[in-house]
């Protein structure tokens, strides 16, 4: 048995836990091969199943995440899949059904759809390193719950407050073109201190930043994944024209 995990990570939590399947699935004597989204396009139907995960933008999976899934994902019917998704709250969101839909439209028979909470990249305060572990930790016991439950093939499915998920459904849109309009308000860098690098430029998914010397263009296309501000070499983005601890996991 072999399974392909295809996700999308802003900031490295998803990332975490595409590995832990990874690692733990690979205990077992089943192989998992890992595919970032920003990575490849490429996508093989000879896997016996798949994992999908990502992050929860404002309610939703980023929308380059489900046009990926949406454009790419073609299976020969009846693959067994997981489905989760990281977010700072707790509560199932509405993605988790969007997406659901979407693949078993496309013929994958959903074995555990569910949510994983990890620390909030995006508002509150950076977590010590104290919290890091101890989600990491969390993490991983969820995952090898998980896997126990998708070998005997009992299905977990979570999916949101039906209130949730028809108040917010007709938002998604709107939250996108929030994000992006979020994102080119308030988010700059500082030309006194980058040193033009171009590590931002290099890994935005969305070929949104263009540096130029010590000046750096933010685009209109940012899905605010976080990712250049927190992996600046030398945090010389500002949220608010303010400088911000940088989010490692
Ligand atoms: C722009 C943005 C919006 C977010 N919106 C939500 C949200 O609506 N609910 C939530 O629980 N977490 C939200 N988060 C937190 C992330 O979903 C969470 O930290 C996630 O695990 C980050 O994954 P990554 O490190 O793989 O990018 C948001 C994060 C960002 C950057
Ligand atoms: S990663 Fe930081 S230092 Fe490098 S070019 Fe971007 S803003 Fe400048
Ligand atoms: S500009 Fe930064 S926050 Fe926006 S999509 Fe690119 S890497 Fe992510």
């Amino acid at each position: 048995m072999k399974g392909l995990g295809i996700y999308f990570s802003g900031t490295g939590n998803t990332k975490f836990l595409m590995e832990k399947f990874k690692e733990k699935f690979d205990a077992k004597g089943v192989s998992v091969d890992l595919q970032a989204i920003d990575s490849s396009e490429n996508f093989e139907d000879k896997y016996d199943f798949y994992i999908f995960s990502a992050p929860i933008y404002a309610e939703f999976f980023p929308k380059i995440y489900v046009d990926w899934v949406e454009k790419n994902v073609n299976i020969s019917k009846g693959k067994k899949a997981i489905l989760t998704s990281t977010l700072g709250s707790k509560g199932t969101p509405p993605a988790l059904k969007i997406m659901a839909k979407i693949l078993e439209k496309k013929g994958f028979e959903i074995i555990i759809q569910q949510e994983i909470t990890m620390p909030n990249n995006w508002t509150g305060e950076v977590p010590s390193e104290e919290k890091i572990k101890e989600s990491k930790e969390i993490t991983e016991i969820k995952v090898e719950k998980i896997i126990e439950k998708f070998f005997n093939n009992e299905k977990m499915i979570k999916n949101p407050w039906k209130l949730r998920y028809w108040l917010t459904l007709p938002l998604v849109n709107l939250m996108e073109n929030y994000l992006k309009k979020w994102a080119t308000k308030n988010m700059s860098v500082d030309s006194n201190v980058c040193i033009g690098c171009k590590k931002c430029e290099e890994n935005c998914p969305v070929d949104n930043l263009k540096v130029d010397g010590n000046s750096v263009n933010i685009g209109k296309n940012c899905v605010a994944c976080m990712r250049c501000v927190n992996s600046c070499p030398v945090n010389a983005f500002r949220i608010k024209g303010k400088e911000k601890e940088q989010y490692k996991f």
